[in-house]
C-alpha cells in the first residue's frame, strides 16, 4: 500500500479544461472569435502521432477549431517554413505547434523561430524563452506549466522549498527551472553527466523526473517526504501482458518511490494530461491577447 498521496492530473486537467471550455463559448458570443490551434506532424513517429490525435480531439472537444497538417518524413525544411509562413498569416488561426521531435534534415530552432510569437502556444521561440527568463508575461511551455500546477496540488507555497530536476531539456527541464524559481524554490538541475545523482536527488523536497528512461528513479533516490513529478512517458515491453505487449511507464519506479515520498503522479495520468491541458489554455490565451481581450475578464 503506498503511503503517498497519488496527485490525480487526469482529475486536474479535466477541472483546466472545463473553465479553458467555458472561456471559449464566452469568447464566441461575446466577442465572435472561436480559438484555432493548428498542430504540424513530420513524418509517422508513433507517440507523436498519438499525441496529436489526443490534442486534436481535445481541442474541438472544446469548441475551438482544430486542424494537423500532416507531412512527410523526407519533408524539406523550406516545405515545412512555407506552412509555417501560412499560418502565421491566417487569422483563423491562434496558436501554431509543431510535434517534436523533427527528422534530422530539419533545423528545429529554426522552425520554432519561424512560429510569430503571437501564436508560439508551445512557448519555444527565443522570445518567448527569454520572457519566461526575465518574468515577462509570455507563453509558458505546457508540460513544466501543468507540472507546476500538479505539485501546487498538494503545496501551495513553494517558498524555500529545495526543487531538484533531473534533466536539462529545452522542453521541460529549464523552463522548469524558470518557474519554479518564480514560485521561490531553491532549484537545482541534475543531468546525464551528474556525479552521485543520488546525493543530489536526496535533497529534493521536490522531486521532477524529467531525462525519458524508463524507472530510472528509484527508493535509493528520495528522501522522505518527497512530492516526486514523474515527466517521462517511456512505452516498455510488458510480457506480463501477454506476447509482444507493451506498457507506459514513467522515469520514477513508481511502487517503492510511493513507499516513500508524500505525493507523486502517475503514469499515465499524472502530467500527460495536464500538458493538453496547458495547450488549450495557451491556444485560448492567444485567441483573447490575439483581439486584446484580458482572459481573466471573460
Ligand atoms: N514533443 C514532446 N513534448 C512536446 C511538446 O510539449 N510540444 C511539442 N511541440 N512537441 C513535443
Amino acid at each position: 500500500m503506498a503511503l503517498a498521496q497519488i496527485i490525480d492530473g487526469k482529475a486536474l486537467a479535466q477541472s483546466v479544461r472545463e473553465k479553458v471550455g467555458t472561456a471559449v463559448g464566452s469568447l464566441k458570443s461575446q466577442h465572435n472569435i472561436i480559438p484555432g490551434l493548428t498542430v504540424i506532424l513530420v513524418g509517422e513517429n508513433p507517440a507523436s502521432q498519438v499525441y496529436v490525435r489526443n490534442k486534436a480531439k481535445f481541442t474541438e472537444q472544446l469548441g475551438m477549431t482544430s486542424r494537423v497538417i500532416q507531412l512527410p518524413q523526407t519533408c524539406s525544411q523550406s516545405e515545412l517554413l512555407s506552412h509555417i509562413n501560412e499560418l502565421n498569416q491566417d487569422d483563423k488561426v491562434h496558436g501554431i505547434l509543431v510535434q517534436l521531435p523533427l527528422p534530422d534534415q530539419i533545423e528545429s530552432s529554426e522552425v520554432l523561430n519561424h512560429i510569430r510569437p503571437e501564436k508560439d502556444v508551445d512557448g519555444f521561440h527565443s522570445v518567448n524563452v527569454g520572457k519566461l527568463c526575465i518574468g515577462q508575461p509570455c507563453f509558458v511551455p505546457c508540460t513544466p506549466l501543468g507540472s507546476v500546477m500538479l505539485i501546487k496540488q498538494v503545496r501551495a507555497n513553494l517558498a524555500g522549498a529545495h526543487a531538484v530536476i533531473v534533466g536539462r531539456s529545452n522542453i521541460v527541464g529549464k523552463p522548469m527551472v524558470q518557474l519554479l524559481l518564480q514560485e521561490n524554490c531553491t532549484v537545482s538541475v541534475a543531468h546525464s553527466r551528474t556525479k552521485d545523482l543520488a546525493a543530489i536527488t536526496k535533497q529534493a523536497d521536490i522531486l521532477i523526473a524529467a531525462v525519458g528512461r524508463p524507472e530510472m528513479i528509484t527508493a535509493d533516490h528520495v528522501k522522505p517526504g518527497t512530492i516526486v513529478i514523474d515527466v517521462g512517458i517511456n512505452r516498455v515491453p510488458a510480457p506480463e501482458k501477454g506476447e509482444g505487449k507493451t506498457k507506459l511507464v514513467g522515469d520514477v519506479a513508481f511502487d517503492e518511490v510511493a513507499n516513500i515520498a508524500s505525493a507523486i503522479t502517475p503514469v499515465p495520468g499524472g502530467v500527460g494530461p495536464m500538458t493538453i491541458a496547458c495547450l488549450l489554455r495557451n491556444t485560448l490565451q492567444a485567441a483573447c491577447e490575439s483581439a486584446n481581450i484580458d482572459m481573466s475578464q471573460i
